[in-house]
């Protein structure tokens, strides 16, 4: 794979950049560096890392009239050895050419992904907050870049990678959040674009977002197209309940079908909380879930928690659900002990404070060295 590095000789004081990097507003301030990678007459290009800035675009790229878009998001973290690592990025990297193949688009060439991910965190490593929370949020995303107005799939695409710094999504302070039943719009439908990432699912599920916002909620749970009564996920975040079911404790999710997409968050949850001993839960299973069932574990107390999990907010608590504008209490309305346990186990993995069996680190300096690049 052919690289370009040019290196950004107008960056960011440091100043400025460690003010920002100590108390980071998600998603606002971008790292000094971007990748770039152009795809043309059936080839990808060279991988380019550069400066940050605006990207030159005609106004017929046929993403802006027929929407061929999708993202990923994965975070960059400083480990306290001194190393920068990515979490599972080769997971984000298949998501990312399963979207692209929905949306009828091309994919990466095997590597690119995770080495632009790379270059870019080792590029802004100093951009890389140490605080326990934060990290460098990474946000590959592809779109159609051709000029042309045809209803049709692009022959040209632009794959972009930038990043900022984060930290905790909903405040300092971890609190249960609330979360609203959308009774009305769907975001996914079988045979839809829900499993993948697509930058249109998101768009569709805005209104909703904003409804529920003005009511006072934090998030929106969406249930199924067909008959309104399962759960499927938050708009970034796939969902958790945790049961008293004879005695045992079980932590379910709603299982992949179509409609859901599979978060690698979850999928880490799902194989830590079946690995790990001292979680105190004694089975794990996906399963459907019904809004009745949440509504009886609520009233007869086997609901003891839910909570919501992605790579952005990594495990947020659920405290409160809001069914055709009435609450229900999910527990006593608190983080409950089996989600704070789960969320350490997550952060202690993706700190580098315990021991990684599967191999889900990936250091960025490795990722350099194994493809021969030199930042310079
Ligand atoms: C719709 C949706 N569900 C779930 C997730 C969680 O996925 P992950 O854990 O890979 O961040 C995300 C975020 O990417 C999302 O956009």
């Amino acid at each position: 794979m052919e690289v370009r590095v040019s290196l950004n000789t107008n960056r960011c004081s440091a100043d400025r950049r460690d003010a920002i990097v100590a108390a980071p507003v998600f998603g606002e301030t971008f790292t000094d560096h971007m990748v770039t990678m152009s795809y043309v007459d059936g080839e990808w290009g060279a991988l380019g890392l550069e400066p940050f800035g605006d990207l030159a675009l005609s106004p017929a790229a046929l993403a802006l009239h027929y929407g061929q878009s999708i993202f990923e998001a994965l975070k960059a973290y400083a480990l306290d050895d001194g190393g920068v690592a990515l979490f599972r990025p080769s997971t984000n990297a298949r998501r990312m050419n399963t979207s692209a193949s929905r949306i009828a688009m091309p994919a990466l060439p095997d590597g690119a992904f995770e080495l632009a991910c790379a270059m870019l965190a080792e590029a802004d490593r100093d951009w890389i907050p140490t605080a326990d929370g934060a990290a460098l949020y990474v946000r590959p995303f592809m779109f159609a870049s051709e000029p042309h107005l045809s209803v049709r799939p692009a022959n040209e695409y632009r794959f972009v990678v930038i990043a900022c710094p984060v930290a905790s999504y909903f405040g300092p302070e971890l609190r249960a959040i609330t979360v609203g039943v959308e009774s009305d719009d769907v975001r996914a439908t079988p045979g839809g674009t829900g499993a993948v990432k697509f930058a249109g699912n998101y768009a569709a599920g805005f209104a909703a977002h904003g409804r529920a916002g003005a009511a006072g909620y934090d998030q929106v749970l969406w249930l199924d197209a067909g008959e309104h009564r399962w759960v499927e996920e938050l708009n970034a975040m796939n969902v958790m309940f945790v049961w008293r079911r004879d005695g045992r404790v079980v932590l379910s999710t709603p299982p992949l079908g179509g409609t859901i997409l599979e978060g690698v968050t979850r999928d880490t949850l799902l194989r830590l909380a079946s690995d790990a001993e001292g979680l105190s839960i004694n089975e794990v299973i996906e399963r459907p879930t019904s809004i009745d069932e949440i509504v009886t574990g609520c009233a007869d107390g086997t609901l003891l928690e839910m909570f919501a999990c992605g790579t952005a907010a990594v495990i947020a608590p659920i405290g409160t659900l809001v069914l055709a504008g009435q609450p229900l209490t999910i527990g006593d309305g608190n983080p409950g002990p089996v989600t704070m346990a789960m969320r350490a186990r997550l952060l202690d993995l993706q700190y580098g404070r315990s021991p990684d069996p599967h191999g889900w680190l990936s250091r960025t300096a490795e990722l350099l060295v194994r493809h021969g690049v030199v930042l310079g």
